[in-house]
């Protein structure tokens, strides 16, 4: 196995897979999610093979790509194996895949240093004024208001109320993305995550000065 040659083949892939996605996961989040994950790997000496390979495949499982979250695991795993990437390698990468996503706050802390880089890189791109954006993004693509002031946040979300249920986009900040800070495994996660959750707060504190008209 030619590491170089695997890291150029999955950037191909996850760029082939992910190319009209809508939702938030476009080949360009993949693309800044990884950026961030080998940032992160150098700093906290991390192996940068295994983040970089896993932040580029962690999206292409989805479940909204894919008939069902266990067939996109298996379309990666069996991805991996037709590149010949060693089964140790291979087991840390799917592991990685299958345990960083946010589902409403349900999953147990992911275990290795590698899985703690790719999902604090993953949860930056969250915040911030990409966050921001991706937010906006996200809600129109699945037809939710910007606000609604009579909308309460869901506190106590399950996995299921998490992926399914609607909520607006100004919502989604008290649901999940102010939550973030507090969440992230590293210490240089933690120090971007805080520069990007002032630039959300700001944001908000102007959004609704405006809906409330109090800025004379
Ligand atoms: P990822 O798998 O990359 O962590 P998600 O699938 O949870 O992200 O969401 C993709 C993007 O859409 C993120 O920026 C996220 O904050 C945003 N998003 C997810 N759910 C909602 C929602 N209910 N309302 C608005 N934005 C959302
Ligand atoms: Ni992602």
């Amino acid at each position: 196995m030619d590491k170089r040659q695997v890291i150029a083949e999955a950037a191909f892939y996850a760029r082939e897979q992910l190319e009209q996605d809508s939702s938030g996961h476009d080949w360009w989040h993949v693309d800044r999610v990884t950026r961030t994950a080998l940032l992160i790997a150098k700093e906290e000496t991390a192996d940068p093979f295994i983040c970089e390979l896993a932040a580029l495949l962690h999206d292409v499982a989805d479940e909204k790509l894919n008939p069902s979250m266990e067939a996109g695991i298996a379309k990666v795993r069996d991805w991996l194996k037709n590149h010949e990437v060693e089964p140790a390698a291979m087991e840390h990468v799917m592991t990685i895949i299958s345990t960083i996503s946010y589902k409403g706050g349900h999953n147990p802390p992911v275990a290795t240093k590698e899985a703690q880089v790719v999902q604090d890189a993953d949860r930056l791109d969250a915040l911030g004024a990409i966050g921001i954006a991706r937010t906006f993004a996200y809600s129109g693509w699945k037809g939710q208001l910007i606000h609604d002031p009579e909308w309460a946040p869901r506190t106590e979300l399950t996995v299921e109320a998490y992926r399914n249920g609607k909520s607006t986009a100004i919502g989604h900040f008290d649901e999940k993305l102010l939550k973030l800070k507090n969440l992230m495994n590293t210490a240089t996660g933690k120090r971007i995550a805080e520069e990007r959750h002032l630039v959300m707060e700001r944001f908000l504190e102007q959004f609704h000065r405006e809906w409330n008209g109090l800025e004379t």
